[in-house]
């Protein structure tokens, strides 16, 4: 006979933070967000957030932007095994600071070249090289102040105007951020060229970024200064593609699986643990109940992922039948998580998957005991995202589709038959709304998960998870806290 649980699946939606006592230490300088992400927090993250693995969330750029923050993407693994490896190389050698430079043009292109440069690239510092790109040797720089569009004769060659190097102030490849800065500020220079012992250009330093860079305290960064960033593995070729992604720098690695309650799984975790021990945060799942945590943290897991069904893109309930509300699941699993760590003194993280649409249910997500969560719709919404933006209908969209999407056709991770002709799809292709840069994104997400501690009283996410007190909310509660009494400003205007 088929077993039915005693509650029904409860969702994020459904709970509201009551406060706890604030006192005056309780303000969001104090807090900190930062969680773990290995065993017993050998690893942590500097904000509780990572990007899914997903063709349309977690390129390069993202991943970069993200590690800036504080949090880190997985790159996706529904992509061969050397590109897989290069996108997580180039982060790992992307330098805060160091930039290559993307404008570039040689003596002999004209000035209404130049202009139009700036116009593609938005920058209006362009690297003169001999072969006119990023790596050749370095002539010189043209600006903005070099020469004045509406007077001087485009047809021109940039020749007779650039700042040639021997006016200019450079430095020698091997230089640090900081001596770049300091030869900035010294010499009151905005842009700082850096060349190898040949005379190419390397890299071009910029004196906005050392501002950026002083923005971004939370940085996750390796122990070589290298930015943090994961990858996905399936449970297929993963010998393979996890030797390929530690030569190429990865720091961690999960395993992406609508189902990871499997001896397939645990068998891999195996594999990989006993192949890298400490040197690689080995994350699994996804699972949503007690008994698939217990597995895979036995199997060795450094975190676990929970979450079956809740995605934005995601028909799995739909098709199969399969999952489970994503409060119930993370809920059950939190207390699993420290029963777990009370008898065996190892405290196994747990990442809540899919389905935060919301800045609120990110904090209940945390306040029901996720250590962390990973989003998808929220990063491929960003500016960072790998996909195009498109206008329809006076709005800005972004493309977002399922990993088990015919659009992805993740064969590795939907691989379980025999009958190809069979495949049916878990996830659906659709648009999401622009909504700007990561950072602006992250940071308004992170002040209010701040402020949310404040008003329970806790200084960290640990505090958070002893001190949080949720009540369930009635539809009429719901209603209660929305605005449908009155008319708001933005829809009186848009009516207008
Ligand atoms: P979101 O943050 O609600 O958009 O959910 C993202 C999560 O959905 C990912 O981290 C995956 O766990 C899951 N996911 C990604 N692609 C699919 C799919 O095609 N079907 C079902 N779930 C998916």
């Amino acid at each position: 006979m088929a077993q039915i649980l005693d509650d029904i699946s409860r969702t994020f939606g459904e709970f509201l933070l009551v406060p706890g006592l604030t006192k005056k230490e309780h303000i969001p300088a104090n807090v900190s967000l930062k969680v773990p992400i290995s065993r017993n927090g050998k690893i942590n993250l500097n904000i509780p957030f990572v990007s899914a693995a997903m063709q349309a969330v977690s390129g390069t750029e993202l991943a970069i932007a993200l590690a800036r923050k504080g949090g880190s993407a997985f790159i996706y693994c529904s992509q061969g095994i050397e590109e897989q490896a290069r996108m997580v190389k180039t982060v790992k050698e992307h330098k805060a600071g160091f930039v290559e430079s993307d404008s570039n043009l040689s003596p002999q292109d004209t000035l209404a070249d130049a202009v139009a440069l700036r116009k593609k690239t938005g920058h209006s510092t362009i690297a003169i090289t001999e072969g006119g790109d990023t790596h050749s040797k370095l002539l010189g720089i043209l600006t903005s102040k070099d020469f004045w569009e509406f007077k001087d004769d485009l047809s021109r060659s940039i020749k007779d105007f650039y700042t040639p190097l021997d006016r200019l102030v450079f430095a020698k490849e091997g230089v640090t951020l900081q001596e770049a800065t300091e030869i900035l500020w010294k010499n009151k220079k905005e842009c700082l060229p850096v060349v190898d012992t040949q005379g190419n250009l390397k890299y071009l330093v910029f004196r906005k970024d050392y501002f950026d860079h002083k923005s971004n305290p939370d940085e996750l960064t390796d122990d070589k200064k290298r930015l943090f960033v994961g990858a996905a593995l399936n449970t297929f070729d993963y010998k393979e593609r996890v030797e390929a992604l530690v030569a190429a720098g990865v720091d961690s690695v999960c395993f992406d699986s609508s189902d990871g309650y499997s001896e397939w799984q645990a068998e891999a975790i195996q594999y990989v643990k006993k192949k890298y021990k400490d040197s690689l945060v080995v994350g699994a799942g996804n699972i949503v109940t007690k008994e698939g945590f217990l597995y895979l943290a036995e199997a060795g897991a450094d975190f676990v992922k929970v979450g079956i069904g809740g995605g934005s893109i995601c028909i799995t309930r739909e098709q199969k039948g399969i999952g489970r509300g994503q409060a119930s699941a993370v809920q059950e699993v939190a207390v699993a998580r420290d029963e777990y760590a009370k008898k065996t003194k190892s405290y196994v993280p747990i990442c809540s998957d899919g389905g935060l649409n919301m800045d609120t249910q990110v904090i209940v997500a945390l306040a029901l005991g996720a250590d962390f969560v990973m989003m998808g719709k929220y990063f491929a919404q960003c500016a960072e995202s790998p996909t195009d933006k498109i206008r329809y209908n006076g709005r800005l969209y972004k493309p977002y589709w399922g990993e088990g999407s015919l659009r992805a056709r993740n064969w590795q991770r939907y691989r379980n038959s025999d009958r190809p002709e069979l495949f049916f799809e878990e996830g659906v292709d659709a648009y999401v709304p622009y909504s700007g840069p990561l950072a602006e994104k992250v940071d308004t997400t992170v002040a209010k998960i701040k402020a949310t501690l404040c008003n329970v009283g806790a200084l960290n996410v640990k505090e958070f998870h002893e001190k949080a007190v949720l009540t369930r909310v009635s539809e009429l509660t719901l209603v209660e806290g929305g605005t449908s009494t009155v008319e708001r400003l933005e829809r009186v205007v848009s009516v207008e």
